[in-house]
């Protein structure tokens, strides 16, 4: 838990709240986050669902590993410290999106479960739907894949702590959504998040 090193500072409330922002878009907020190896699809199906979930007509926003270690996140690698540091940053960021009342993807391997029982914990407590979905692909697979080629250069010794090789990867016990990757096809995995989504009034069925 990070601590709260400014005094002084006090929550200003507004005068339109989230439900207004909910009525305005049709649907609720949910922050959905994508869990699992690198290469085992977490940004795929997310592209896919963003494009399925506009086609509907619900509003929803990409947050990507890579993309956010571009910008916000740029000051951080991959040692256990800055990944924790990464996942509470995007999991405040996910709540904003919540808060707005957009459906935020939020992609990262994230590979510690106290991390994500975290950010789980903080939208918990702000009354807000977090969504764990586990990209299950056996590390085999992810590696045969190898889209960005980061596998050959981990077994070659030229990155260190590369989850899955020489750092860990803590499965979630209890996902609400477990997709099997390795096995199912993109269509069927969306279709399966969709479901959920609609189950828990996140989207209207
Ligand atoms: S996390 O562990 O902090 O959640 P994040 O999802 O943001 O990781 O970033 C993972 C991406 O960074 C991978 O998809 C890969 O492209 C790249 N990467 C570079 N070095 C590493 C590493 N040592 N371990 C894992 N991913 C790495």
């Amino acid at each position: 838990m990070a601590e709260q090193k400014a005094t002084n500072v006090h929550w200003h409330e507004g005068d339109i709240t989230r439900g207004h922002r909910q009525k305005i878009l049709g649907h609720k907020g949910a922050t959905l986050w994508f869990t699992g190896l690198s290469g085992s699809g977490k940004s795929t199906v997310a592209v896919e669902l963003e494009g399925r979930l506009s086609e509907l007509g619900f509003l929803s926003y990409r947050l990507d590993g890579d993309n956010v270690r571009l910008g916000i996140n740029k000051n951080l690698g991959f040692t256990a410290e800055d990944r924790t540091e990464n996942i509470r940053r995007i999991g405040e960021i996910a709540k904003l999106y919540v808060d707005t009342g957009v459906i935020a993807l939020s992609s990262f391997i994230s590979p510690y479960s106290s991390d994500r029982d975290q950010v789980r914990a903080l939208h918990e407590a702000a009354g807000m739907d977090f969504i764990e979905v586990f990209v299950d692909c056996s590390l085999e697979a992810a590696e045969s894949r190898d889209p960005k080629g980061l596998y050959k250069k981990a077994r070659a010794g030229e990155i260190k702590n590369f989850t899955g090789i020489d750092d860990p990867y803590e499965a979630p016990r209890k996902p609400e959504v477990h997709l099997h990757s390795d096995k199912q096809s993109l269509d069927e995995e969306v279709e399966q998040i969709l479901s959920v989504l609609r189950s828990r009034n996140i989207i209207p069925a």
